[in-house]
This record gives structure tokens, sequence and C-alpha cells, in this order.
């Protein structure tokens, strides 16, 4: 079955070229190659000498041993590096799911976490993270969900778009489940990092032999041109996504490897800056939703860089508003129908300081027309 269009990734790429203030991003701000050569202390001839051929499918040794080392009591062969964690989703989805399985996929979603499943011919359900619960995940609610044909269990923490994040007895509580009734947990963790609070649970993978981790270097690292993601998760399974990625992209390209290499050895440094970038956008951002809190409404995020506030104007969707900032001000958000979720907008805090506040700025002068 084809997949349904992704809504999401086609709304972004339809705008994201020629928008003025993109405030829709999801990634940390981009390093460029010169500040990443230097944070790690490294020569450009360095870069310039390495040949552009093919890398090996399953990543380098030394890139896989890096990654596991940040998951305790895993090693290389835990290990999968792929084009972005969308391909890790990709594969795992074909992997794990058969047609007539029940997936679980926390609710609202990106799209790959729950289309891939449905195409293979899954029943996916959704476990709703409702914003009058705060976005709050109430397992109770999971709980009812889960059926004798669950095979798959999908978590997003910390969760786009909403920015909750299930706490580390919640997520335990769903792998001592996943353990007993024999159901797998995809826990996607692109956002983990930039986690700077002590409420973001370990790595799933290193809770659970039923759990596999989906990480990235696009979003926390500000690294999303590299196209450099990976899960981590039991060598069998490794075993069986390297079969189909042996059809997909063979291979990252051996400057992504090389590059996440010099990232993830000056991680601290990297994140910092990052985390630091997103704290003081996110200062902004709240005194800006204050100041508009007669426009909208919206749950502080626990984790991450997205927050997804609802319009309190009736009758105005998430779309006209995204649509109106985007023709009137030239500002990028994502509208809350491309996640079916009507009247709500998302935005993205991870960007440059300037932009960000120019972008908040323009957005202004739009509110006031609105009012
Ligand atoms: C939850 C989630 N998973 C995966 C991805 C894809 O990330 P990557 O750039 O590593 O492919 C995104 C991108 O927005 C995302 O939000």
């Amino acid at each position: 079955m084809q997949p349904s269009p992704f809504l999401v990734e086609r709304w972004l790429n339809t705008h994201e070229q020629v928008a003025r203030y993109n405030l829709a991003e999801t990634d940390a701000q981009p390093f460029t190659v010169q500040e990443l050569l230097q944070i790690a202390h490294t020569s450009a001839q360095e870069l310039l000498d390495k040949s552009i051929s093919y890398n090996p499918t399953l990543g380098s040794d030394p890139l896989r041993e890096l990654i596991a080392s940040f998951y305790p009591n895993h090693s290389a062969d835990n290990v999968l590096v792929t084009t972005g964690a969308m391909e890790a989703d990709f594969l795992l989805a074909n992997v794990l799911v058969n047609p007539g399985d029940t997936v679980i996929v926390q609710y609202p979603a990106y799209q790959a976490l729950y289309s891939i499943a449905e195409a293979r011919g899954a029943n996916v359900k959704f476990w709703q993270l409702a914003r009058d619960e705060g976005f709050k995940p109430n397992l109770n609610k999971l709980e009812q969900l889960i059926d004798a044909n669950t095979k798959l269990v999908v978590l997003n923490i910390p969760h786009n778009p909403t920015g909750a994040v299930l706490n580390e007895s919640d997520l335990r509580t769903i792998l001592n489940w996943a353990e007993q009734k024999g159901f797998w947990v995809l826990c996607d963790e692109v956002y983990h990092d930039l986690a700077a609070t002590d409420k973001i649970p370990p790595y799933a993978c290193t809770l659970s032999p039923k759990a596999i981790s989906v990480g990235s270097m696009s979003k926390a690292y500000g690294l999303s041109g590299l196209r450099l993601g990976w899960f981590v998760g039991p060598a069998s399974l490794v075993e069986k996504a390297w079969q189909w990625k042996d059809y997909t992209t063979i291979s990252i390209s051996p400057i992504s490897d090389y590059l996440a290499q010099l990232a993830l050895s000056n991680k601290k440094q990297i994140i910092a800056r990052n985390i630091a970038i997103a704290n003081r956008n996110w200062g902004l951002l709240a005194n800006w939703l204050k100041k508009w809190s007669r426009l909208f409404a919206y749950v502080p995020p626990e984790a991450g860089i997205l927050v997804f506030p609802w319009l309190k104007q009736p009758g105005l969707s998430g779309t006209d508003f995204c649509q109106g900032a985007f023709d009137e001000e030239g500002v990028l958000l994502v509208p809350g129908e491309a996640f079916g979720q009507a009247g709500h907008f998302r935005l993205g805090f991870g960007a440059d300081c300037e932009t960000f506040s120019t972008g908040l700025a323009q957005l202004d002068r739009y509110c006031s027309r609105l009012e």
C-alpha cells in the first residue's frame, strides 16, 4: 500500500526555501563545516583528504563504537547507522511490522512514526496526548489500546510536536508490559539530548531488551545536512534491518560519517551551545506567548525545542493562521492540521537568536491585525 502524503514534510518543502523567518524548524541552529572543525580542533586538510567512496553499510566501526558509548551496556554490534533517523524509523517499521499487527503510536505524531506501519497493513491505533491533560501521557489510555496482536508501541521522547516527556517511571511500566506481552517499543529520541532537565528518562534501549532507541545528528546537534541517524537495539534487529538497508541507501556518505565522529567526540560543547540558544529563544517566546494570551493558549514544553499552541479565535484554522503569517510577514510556522490537530500551530525555537527574535517581531505585526 502507498504511504499517505507526508503533510509536515510537504508543507516545509513548499515554504522553507523562500521563508524569510523560519520558525518552523525542528533542529538546533545548523553548524557550518568550519565551526565544527574549529570545535574539534581539526584541520581542514584532514577533511579535504577524505576519499568520497562508499561507506560500510552499517556505518564505520569507529562511528558505531562512539555511538554505542552513549548507551550503557551496548556495543557497536547493537548500532546501525542510517540516513537520518528517518531511515531508522522506516527500516524498523518494515522489519517489525506485518499486515494485521497492532501498532500503537503516541499521537499527534511525526508521520513517519505511523504512516509506514499503516502502509505495511498494520492496524494503527493512536495513543492520544490530550491538551486538556497538559499533553501528559496517560498510561490508562495506553493500556486500553493494547490487544493480543500488539507488535509495536511507538514513543517519541521528547515529543514532536508538543514537547511532552514520558517520565522514567511510566517508560519503565510500558517496558515491563512489553517484556510480559512480547511487543517491541520503538523510542524515537531525536530530541533527547536537547533536554536541559532531569525529567528526561534514560535512553529506552538501556532499560529493556524489548526497546529500540532511535537517534540523530539532526536535532540536538544542529547537523541535519549530514543526514545521519541510527538505531540502537538487539544485534538480531541490526542484522534484519541491514537486509532492508542493502535495498534502501546501501550506506551513508563517508564525509557524514567522519563529521559525525568529530561532533560526537565533542558532544558536550555542541549540546551546550544548542541548549543555550534554545533557552534564550524560549525566554523570548514564553514572553511573547504571554503577551498574546488573548489569541493563543499553550502548554510549556518539558524538553526539546518545539511548542504546539492553539488559537483561541473560533473559526480560525491553524492553516489559515500559518498561511497568513507566511504570506503577509514571511514567517514560517507549521499548521496543526498537518498533525491532524485543527486550530494548532507548531513553532520551533532552536534557530539562531537574531532570526528568531526578528521573526517574533514580524509575527507581532501579523497578530495585531488579527485582534
Ligand atoms: C520525531 C522525529 N523523528 C525523526 C525525524 C527525522 O529526523 P532526521 O533528520 O534524523 O531524519 C524527525 C524530523 O523532524 C522527527 O521529528
